[in-house]
């Protein structure tokens, strides 16, 4: 496996690389990877004959500087992962390597991005937006592999790929889930064991209100009840609980069993703020 730091770099290799075509796989992350990330890993190293794992805690997709800050840097132990995992690449740039002058640049999403998380992480999906499109430029993946657990990140970057042209293919992987059913997160490691037992909330929530939608029960009695079951669960606070058309991310009202849906779900446990979704009907 074989570290490197700029785009430069990755020129010299990929010209290498070039001379029997091959297709380039790519996972971006934020590292303190998990099993989650190495499901994507993964995929990677079996749907591309190269794998390359980028690393890089994006600065400007934090809306929250304490967020950034708390954010775990793990990267020892992230490379001894990939290189077991058999990655061929990792691209670990400094941030001067990624913002070698402060951006100004604008996506617009329309609704998708100012819904959800959108409404909740106020520039969040921009800063996405401008790391994920630097990225792909860097690396010119051919295939580029994304958590479901972020589905609405997902959806921004489907909208990216298309509106920019991007020449790739987008693939989502499922969300690995610990034993109880908590989605994995490199956020779970700030729980201590009281809230970890909390943050099950999150999934329960889910599961309950998705066997609900299936028994015939009105969406909005259900949104009612979970969130009362936060407000009384103490140290939890519900961000949002909606139900979303999974691709485009609309959020509906009621629920429609022929459309394609997922709930989203976004807390804060303590000062540690968690996010999962489940789809109904795929
Ligand atoms: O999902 C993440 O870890 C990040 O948002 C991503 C896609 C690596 C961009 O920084």
């Amino acid at each position: 496996m074989k570290v490197f730091h700029t785009g430069a770099e990755w020129k010299e290799i990929r010209l290498q690389l070039l001379q029997a075509p091959k297709t380039i796989g790519l996972v971006p992350t934020m590292g303190a990877l998990h099993q989650g990330h190495l499901d994507l890993v993964d995929q990677c190293i079996k749907n591309a004959d190269v794998a390359v794992v980028s690393i890089f805690v994006n600065p400007t997709q934090f809306n929250n500087k304490e967020d950034f800050d708390k954010y775990p840097n793990t990267l020892d132990a992230d490379l001894e992962l990939l290189e077991k995992a058999g990655v061929d690449y990792v691209f670990v740039p400094s941030v001067e390597t990624m913002y070698p002058t402060p951006t100004k640049l604008q996506f617009d999403f329309g609704d998708l991005e100012r819904i959800l998380e959108g409404a909740f992480r106020p520039g969040h999906f921009n800063g996405v937006g401008v790391i994920v499109s630097k990225l792909f430029h860097s690396i010119s993946p051919d295939i580029a592999f994304f958590g479901q657990k972020d589905l609405q990140q997902v959806a921004i970057i489907r909208k990216l790929v298309n509106d920019l042209s991007f020449p790739l293919e987008l693939r989502l992987v499922p969300t690995r889930r610990e034993e109880d059913g908590l989605a994995m997160s490199s956020r779970n490691r700030r729980l201590n064991p009281e809230q970890r037992k909390k943050a099950l909330i999150l999934h329960d929530s889910l599961v309950f209100a998705k066997k609900e939608l299936e028994k015939g029960q009105n969406w909005l009695d259900v949104q009612q009840i979970i969130t009362r079951n936060f407000e009384e669960l103490e140290g939890a606070e519900l961000e949002y609980f909606e139900l979303v058309e999974t691709d485009k991310f609309e959020v509906f009202k009621e629920f429609d069993l022929t459309k394609k849906s997922s709930i989203c779900v976004a807390a804060y446990i303590g000062d540690v703020r968690l996010i999962d979704n489940l789809t109904i009907n795929s």
